[in-house]
């Protein structure tokens, strides 16, 4: 049946996108899936329904199920279902996850940033500490563990203290501050990103960050720009996440 066709090979493709996460542990972020997924359904429906015929026998089923004397008891029991089931599911997620809005998780960068009386080319930026971690190893914890210091003063209560976003005033705020943990925020991207991130916080969010309005703070005022590079390397040691590199 051309139906049953149809979902099959959404599930195909769905199950193509959900493979790396399965087999080697690198998942597609889920926002990338679910595009993925609405141009996918799209293309299928547009090659099926390519032709009158094509479109009419893929929608022949619900056709049936609609006008079919005979199908009048499962039609009946579908329209009570259907309901039900889109109530339970709009129920079920109201406070869990607030309406969706059209914010970027990850805003583009500018190229140039201006903090402590430089300009940094966040294109070329690199941390200037990372270099140590092959060079000196002992010398290197050390630097990590001062980072630590730095967010336990500074940052763990919106972050939280296993760095999991779910610090104790991460309920009060939206949009919640980001997990460094898993592989959805800082392991997608590079140390001079989240350098710009903290130096500027919700403030310097450009517009497609928004229209909330962020409380991460500017810390550009309160760091020293040796303890954001610190901060940073704490952030992805303790989570043993690596950060994207131009190579
Ligand atoms: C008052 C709460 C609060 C504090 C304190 C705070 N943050 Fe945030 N932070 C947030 C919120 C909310 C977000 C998510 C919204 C956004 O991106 O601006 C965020 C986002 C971030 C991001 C962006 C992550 C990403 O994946 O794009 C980084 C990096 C970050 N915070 C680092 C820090 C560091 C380091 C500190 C401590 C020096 C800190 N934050 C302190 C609330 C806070």
């Amino acid at each position: 049946m051309r139906l049953v066709k149809f979902i099959l090979t959404c599930l195909f493709f769905y199950l193509l996108l959900k493979a790396p996460g399965f087999f080697w542990g690198k998942p597609v972020p889920a926002s990338l899936v679910s595009m993925y997924m609405f141009f996918i359904v799209i293309t299928v429906l547009l090659v099926m329904t390519i032709t009158d015929e094509g479109a009419k026998k893929l929608f022949a089923p619900v056709r049936a199920l609609v006008e079919d004397p005979s199908k009048k008891l499962i039609r009946n029991a579908v329209f009570v279902i259907l309901p039900i089931a889109a109530a339970f599911l709009a129920y079920d997620g109201s406070g869990k996850t607030p309406p969706s809005e059209l914010r970027a998780t990850h805003p583009a960068p500018p190229a140039l940033a201006r903090a402590y009386g430089k300009t940094f080319d966040l294109t070329k930026l690199e941390n200037p500490f990372r270099k140590i971690e092959k060079q000196d190893p002992e010398a290197f914890k050390d630097l990590v563990k001062e980072g630590g210091e730095v967010y336990f003063k500074n940052c763990f209560f919106c972050h939280g203290d296993k760095l999991d976003g779910h610090g104790h005033l991460a309920h009060a705020l939206e949009p919640k501050p980001l997990p460094f943990t898993g592989n959805d925020t800082i392991a997608q991207l590079q140390e001079s990103y989240v350098f710009w991130r903290i130096l500027k916080g919700g403030p310097g969010l450009p517009r497609e960050g928004g229209p909330s309005i962020s409380a991460m703070p500017a810390w550009e005022n309160e760091l020293t720009e040796e303890e954001v590079w610190k901060v940073i390397l704490f952030l992805y040691d303790y989570t043993g996440n690596t950060s994207r590199s131009w190579s």
